[in-house]
């Protein structure tokens, strides 16, 4: 009985396991950098990574307090947001910047596809650790 109690439970552990990992994955949690950089194409009709453009640089931006690059003019929409850039923020963000930031000027309409926004982070990440894009300070 002990014995086969451990293998139930073993099999329903990893059960559940597999079921974490599937629905991680369908949330969106992990994106696909390498599709990430393809869709970043968009973004670079404004946006240079490591220097202010129409749009502010990137190369930091992950757990930077919105509307901080300095020189870069924002909106008070941005100045005011009061948000700090992570997963969670980058993903209502991209969603619709219009609807999320009131009064940004950010001309992006948004992806509405979560798998596409998960990329693009994905992508901004990865470009935000690599020296040759984002060249680490100091
Ligand atoms: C048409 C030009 C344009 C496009 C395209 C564009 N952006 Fe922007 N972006 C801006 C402008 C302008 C701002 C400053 C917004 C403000 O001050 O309200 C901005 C701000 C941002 C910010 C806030 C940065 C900060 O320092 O607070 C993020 C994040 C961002 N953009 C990401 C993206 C991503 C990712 C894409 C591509 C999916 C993209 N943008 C496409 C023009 C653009």
């Amino acid at each position: 009985m002990m014995i086969f109690d451990a293998t139930l439970r073993g099999s329903l552990l990893l059960s559940m396991f597999a079921a974490t990992t599937l629905l991680s994955g369908c949330g969106g949690m992990k994106g696909n950098a390498a599709h990430g950089k393809e869709l970043y194409a968009q973004c670079q009709a404004c946006h240079k990574p490591a220097e202010n453009f129409v749009g502010p640089k990137h190369c930091g931006l992950i757990g930077r307090p919105a509307a901080s690059v300095p020189g870069f003019d924002y909106s008070e929409g941005m100045k005011a947001s009061g948000l700090t850039w992570d997963e969670a923020t980058l993903d209502q963000f991209l969603t619709s910047p219009v609807a999320f930031v009131n009064g940004t000027k950010m001309g992006f309409a948004g992806f509405d596809n979560p798998s596409d926004r998960a990329d693009v982070i994905a992508w901004l990440r990865k470009m935000n650790d690599d020296p040759t894009i984002c060249p680490k300070k100091g």
